[in-house]
């Protein structure tokens, strides 16, 4: 007698335009028997995979697909006749809800294009919230919860699912992680190394001395001053007017190519140019003696051919050995571009 393949459900969520290079990523994690289809065209995606829910979550974890942003599991698919009221029934009823007392919870909810206007995410939320607090005395939160209850909604059907926030790669709705932009922000680039900091587990405090290649107008240069880090800023364009007088800043206004530095000054070095892959690696290559063994670099990788993958392994393959890829990642606040995370070896 054959055991029976268990399987489990999961929402995926992409950069809108790379939901099919996150499905062939997960394709490849899973044998065959790995089904699809879309919620919201090529962005986000019901996943069905040959596993149980746990072994696959570990299997997702453990080799995070880089174009997939956010995962929910699906431990319920219920039939909704699109109200509000319908949604707090459930919360109220429904077994696969079950929270303990005390619990802290976050409720997310996200809905397609179809679910009308008039049902907004808020007031499902809301409804949720009250249902799960009188029923559990669960204590509704908005951050630093115990467990997240995403709820994703079509025109018929609620898609519920409970887990720990680590299970879902993000504990941002959806993985739509939002900054507050700054007064006086010198640009929105800012927001990907911000990202990057959160998404890699890094505290760019911690270093003391930055390269940034392809600087201007200088986004990055601005953060990693705000955080106490000396910056060399290369770029043959203007920084903004309000850095140039930073007592921790060098600007040198050259091309990347004409610049020399000491041997080991760096002990982060960061590169944001929106340039072709071969060209970057060869650029950065040509200054990797001027970053420390253990150091770190963060590089923005534009996709420029549609072939990602292969992208990747040759901007990696071109830095090899000297750096060694951690997590390469397509960030919320990335578009036709990865970032990646590499160690100085
Ligand atoms: C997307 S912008 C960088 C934005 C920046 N990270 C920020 O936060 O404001 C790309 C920059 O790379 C610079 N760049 C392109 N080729 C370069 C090279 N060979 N050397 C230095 N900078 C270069 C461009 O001049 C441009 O200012």
């Amino acid at each position: 007698m054959t055991e029976e393949t268990v399987y489990s459900t999961f929402i995926g969520t992409a950069n809108h335009g790379f939901g099919q290079h996150a499905q062939e990523e997960i394709r490849r994690l899973f044998e065959a028997g790995t089904r699809f289809s879309h919620l919201v065209p090529s962005e986000i995606f019901l996943f069905m995979v040959p596993a149980g829910r746990q072994e696959a979550t570990q299997r997702l974890l453990d080799r995070e697909p880089m174009f997939l942003r956010h995962m929910q599991p699906v431990d319920a698919e219920l039939e909704w006749d699109g109200t509000v009221e319908a949604l707090g029934g459930f919360a109220a009823q429904k077994r696969e809800l079950e929270l303990q007392a005390g619990t802290k919870f976050a409720v997310q909810v996200r809905k397609t294009e179809q679910v009308g206007s008039g049902i907004a995410a808020g007031a499902c939320k809301q409804a949720i919230d009250e249902a799960l607090a009188g029923r559990y005395e669960a204590i509704p939160v908005v951050k630093d919860a115990d467990v997240i209850l995403s709820v994703f909604l079509t025109e018929d059907t609620a898609y519920v699912g409970v887990s720990k926030p680590e299970q879902n790669l993000s504990d941002w709705s959806g993985g739509a992680i939002r900054f507050r932009k700054e007064e006086g922000q010198v640009s929105r680039a800012k927001f990907k190394l911000l990202e990057a900091e959160r998404t890699f587990g890094l505290d760019y405090s911690q270093y003391r001395s930055a390269l940034d290649i392809g600087a201007a107008p200088g986004g990055w240069t601005s953060l990693l001053l705000e955080r106490g880090v000396k910056v060399t800023a290369v770029d043959p364009a203007k920084l903004d007017a309000s850095l140039l007088r930073h007592p921790q800043l060098t600007f040198l206004q050259k091309n990347a190519a004409e610049v020399r530095f000491k041997e080991q000054s760096f002990d982060l070095l960061v590169c944001d140019m929106s340039w072709s892959p071969r060209q970057m690696g060869k650029l950065i290559k040509g200054l990797l003696y001027s970053l420390q063994s253990g150091g770190t670099a963060i590089i923005t990788l534009k996709l420029m051919h549609k072939k990602p993958f292969q992208t990747v392994r040759e901007l990696t393959g071109d830095l090899a050995p000297e750096l060694a890829l951690q997590k390469a990642k397509q960030l919320f606040h990335n578009r036709e571009e990865l970032t990646l995370f590499f160690i100085k070896s």
